[in-house]
């Protein structure tokens, strides 16, 4: 008998990955330049992020976006180059632009908070804990915890 695909008390991979692209296609559609959103929400709750851009620069803050979004999607596909692109990029920041641990959790709730503000009445319970989740595996990799 093989081994079940499904890690069991949670969702199958492949459910969140429908919720997740799902709800970004609606944001899409409704919000264009989400980025700016995510970032205004994390400079208002964190000045000490807004102070790190002024410092080392603003110009790739869509890309930062666009690339946990694409890390999220390609570790939901099982990629086997995407841990150790993303371990990299971990790297860069810790040694590059001095991003402590805890600063991801300021990134990752500012993405959820916006992704909410903008969803309106299409935002769900389940929607937000598989955001959550996918986040979490990406952080855990950029902090050497994954
Ligand atoms: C999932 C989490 C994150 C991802 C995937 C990510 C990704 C990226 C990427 C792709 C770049 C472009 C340069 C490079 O590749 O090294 C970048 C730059 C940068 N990131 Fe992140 N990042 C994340 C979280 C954070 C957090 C939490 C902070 C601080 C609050 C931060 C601060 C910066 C800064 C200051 C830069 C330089 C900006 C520039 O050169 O214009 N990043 N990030």
């Amino acid at each position: 008998m093989s081994a079940p695909a499904v890690k069991l008390g949670g969702p199958a991979p492949h459910e969140d990955r429908a919720l997740l692209e799902a709800n970004l296609s609606l944001v899409a559609e409704r919000e264009g330049q989400l980025y700016q959103r995510v970032y205004a929400i994390m400079f208002r709750d964190h000045p000490e992020a807004d102070q790190l851009f002024l410092q080392y620069g603003e110009e790739r803050q869509a890309e930062m976006l666009s690339e946990t979004f694409t890390s999220v999607f390609d570790l939901l596909d099982g990629e086997s180059w995407t841990p150790g692109h993303v371990q990299a990029m971990g790297e860069r920041h810790r040694h590059g632009y001095v991003v402590r641990d805890e600063m991801y959790a300021w990134f990752s709730d500012a993405i959820v908070a916006a992704l909410r503000e903008v969803s309106g009445d299409a935002w769900t319970a389940a929607t937000e804990a598989a955001w959550e989740r996918a986040l979490d595996a990406v952080n855990a990799l950029m902090t050497g915890r994954g």
